[in-house]
């Protein structure tokens, strides 16, 4: 069996990952710092898959417990989610950001290439592109000047690891997220609300439950067909899938290059107003909101160019955005 490290793997998307990881076959070791997520998670896991993940509570700032970690274990492949991720914060916190999201990697892959182990997978984010100038998004767009630090994280994640590949044995795939949405169908894994969700669909979710008074609509005087700005909302198991494709792609040497990107995403856009209104006919729940001002640093639209990530990787997003809407809905409801 081979065995996989997930960083982050008790996060929103690590924790679904790790399940399709141990429904595949493979092994999983987590590292977490618990500092964005919750022991209770790895209990979860295992009641849905039967299988306890081996769970080491790291620091990855802490170098030595790196090293250690990496005597400790023999491993096949890393997928890499370990990061700092609220666009806001990072602002505010430019440094936590630099530190907490590029040192730490650059311990990762020293590690790895001094244990050669050479299959890497990185969580980058569309975020790298900007505003795209032309729509859908295919992943030779050129990316832009971060808008936060970030997403100037991801960015430099991308280029520390493609220069990395270019003189080690490291191979590595950086799957660009677009909108990451919803929950597992057990509604034993989802997005954990720490504070006022920054987010729109665990926004929504927690105004349709009376968390929330009402949702603000960031602006309705976009270019767009209604006005509201559209993103690619991707179901989180869909994307989890996608983490064992490329994986296998990296473990079976499919890659035809030392360093590879996919868009991961459904390839269809949907605006804050077809959210809501998706939401509402799949769950019957009513969503109050206004319409605001826009919020800084958003772009108006971006969903995925897929066939890159469907012709090589073969992969396609499966789930829908009502499907999607109503696992955040379920999973909200079993937090009662
Ligand atoms: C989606 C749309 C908002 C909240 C961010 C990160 C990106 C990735 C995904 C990590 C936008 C609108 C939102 C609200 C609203 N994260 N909105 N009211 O900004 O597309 O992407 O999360 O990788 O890197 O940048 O996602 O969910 O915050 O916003 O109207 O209360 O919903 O203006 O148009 P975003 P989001």
């Amino acid at each position: 069996m081979k065995k996989i490290l997930v960083t982050g793997g008790l996060g929103y998307i690590g924790s679904h990952t790790v399940v399709e990881l141990q429904n595949t076959g493979f092994e999983v070791v987590i590292i977490d710092d618990l500092s964005n997520s919750s022991k209770e998670v790895l209990s979860r896991i295992t009641s849905i898959t039967g299988i306890k993940p081996d769970f080491e509570e790291i620091d990855l700032k802490n170098k030595q417990a790196v090293e250690q970690f990496f005597k400790n274990y023999s491993i096949d492949g890393v997928i890499h989610f370990a990061a700092s991720k609220a666009v806001g914060e990072s602002v505010n916190e430019p440094l936590k950001y630099y530190e907490n999201n590029i040192t730490t990697l650059t311990y990762v892959l020293k590690e790895m290439i001094a244990n050669q182990v050479p299959n890497f997978i990185f969580s980058s984010s569309c975020t790298v592109y900007g505003q795209a100038d032309e729509l859908p998004i295919t992943e030779n767009a050129p990316t832009k000047p971060a808008e936060s630090p970030y997403g100037a994280t991801k960015k430099m994640g991308e280029i520390i690891i493609e220069d990395t590949t270019k003189v080690t044995a490291l191979k590595a795939i950086a799957l660009r997220y677009f909108n990451p949405i919803g929950a597992h169908e057990t509604s034993k894994i989802g997005e954990l609300p720490l504070g006022v969700p920054q987010n729109l669909v665990p926004f929504v979710v927690q105004t349709a439950a009376g968390i929330r008074e009402c949702l603000s609509v960031f602006g309705d005087d976009y270019n767009t067909p209604d006005g509201t700005a559209v993103r690619d909302y991707i179901h989180v198991v869909d994307l989890a899938k996608a983490h064992i494709v490329a994986l296998n792609r990296l473990l079976n040497n499919e890659n035809k290059a030392t360093c590879e990107f996919f868009n991961i995403g459904t390839g269809k856009g949907s605006s804050v107003l077809d959210v809501i209104n998706a939401f509402e006919k799949a769950t019957n729940k009513k969503v109050n909101y206004k319409i605001v001002a826009r919020r800084a640093g958003d772009i108006t639209a971006a969903y995925a160019d897929t066939s890159l990530a469907n012709n090589e990787l073969g992969w396609k997003a499966e789930l829908g955005l009502e499907e999607a809407l109503a696992s955040s809905w379920k999973w909200q409801e079993s937090l009662k």
